[in-house]
């Protein structure tokens, strides 16, 4: 009995200390903030930042944007990426979006538009006052988002190819795609997957979004669940479409085909350094966030078999 007691008093005592050592690691921990005013925010769309106790000098900066009935806040603790800027010294901003319901506009002329005043704007604007506020890395911008904002990744990167070295879209439409000319509308022919086109027509949707812009656009890994029935497959299909359109790859004709990759359910399609295709037939909407995997991509985790492609690519 008195024996007993001990034991169940020292095992209180450490699980004390336990806890104790848990609150210091939380305590440790950066949290979100929201930044109320980073420049002009024609469209509304609210600003959250992660910045990790550890930043870097000169860091990296990924924008993770939430899909449908997400929030800031609530991306930011479904997803990976603040717990790996704990680890790698990056900046996550969490973009929030002004609309009931949640959803992005990537259905406007003007959010389809450089400089057109709308989310994709609003968005660019977050990026420029965190390169200035925390002297970042302008070559290393990358964005990345689920559903409704795997399209405005896509819509990011068609908008904005000067700010972003790369992206990852999970389970999204083309640029332009969810087109209806409304703020925040929703295009069922596109959602459906009934909105085909060839490379070269997709292409040009990008193009005509930024006139006149000559550099090179993201490197894109597009991951789709092959089950997805609020964002029909052929989307994957049409999304590699668009890229392998505006990089000058052969859509058909991948250069490595990769089962199990890098999950069980998919296969990891390569088309060329600029653009990859994770394509995940069991899996409905959406393909889990794959955090490292993305890092890996941007070039922020980088191993050894990676270092030389990603020292190659900006
Ligand atoms: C939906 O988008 C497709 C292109 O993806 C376009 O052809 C169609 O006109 C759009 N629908 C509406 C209602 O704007
Ligand atoms: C889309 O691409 C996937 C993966 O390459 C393929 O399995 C599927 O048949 C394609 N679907 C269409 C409609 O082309």
């Amino acid at each position: 009995m008195k024996f007993l007691s001990v034991f169940s008093t020292s095992l209180l005592a450490l699980c004390r200390l336990t806890a104790a050592a848990e609150e210091l690691q939380l305590a440790k921990r950066a949290s979100l903030q929201q930044v109320s005013s980073f420049g002009s925010n024609p469209s509304g769309a609210k600003m959250f930042i992660y910045v990790p106790n550890n930043v870097a000098a000169q860091p990296a900066i990924v924008v993770a944007i939430h899909h449908c009935q997400g929030t800031g806040t609530s991306y930011y603790q479904s997803t990976p990426y603040a717990r790996l800027a704990d680890q790698y010294g990056f900046i996550v901003i969490y973009p929030e979006s002004p609309y009931s319901g949640t959803c992005w506009d990537v259905s406007s002329t003007a959010t389809l538009t450089h400089d057109g005043g709308a989310n994709s704007n609003s968005i660019a604007n977050m990026v420029t006052y965190t390169l200035g506020k925390y002297s970042a890395d302008a070559s290393r911008v990358y964005v990345t988002g689920s559903s409704s904002g795997a399209m405005m990744t896509n819509v990011m990167a068609a908008t904005y190819p000067e700010i972003f070295a790369a992206g990852s879209v999970y389970n999204g439409v083309p640029a332009g795609c969810f087109y209806t000319g409304t703020v925040n509308g929703w295009n069922s022919t596109c959602s459906q997957g009934n909105s085909h086109a060839t490379p070269e027509q997709w292409a040009a949707t990008v193009h005509k979004m930024y006139p006149g812009y000559a550099g090179a656009y993201p490197r894109l890994q597009i991951y789709h669940g092959g089950s997805d029935t609020t964002l029909y497959p052929n989307n994957y299909n049409e999304t590699i479409k668009q890229w392998a359109g505006v990089d000058g790859y052969n859509y058909q004709a991948p250069t490595q085909t990769l089962g199990g990759t890098p999950i069980q359910q998919c296969t990891k399609y390569v088309f060329g350094d600029r653009l990859q295709g994770i394509y995940c037939p069991s899996i409905g909407h959406t393909v889990p966030v794959q955090g490292e995997e993305d890092l890996k991509w941007f070039g922020i985790i980088v191993s050894k078999t990676s270092f030389n492609v990603a020292a190659s690519q900006r």
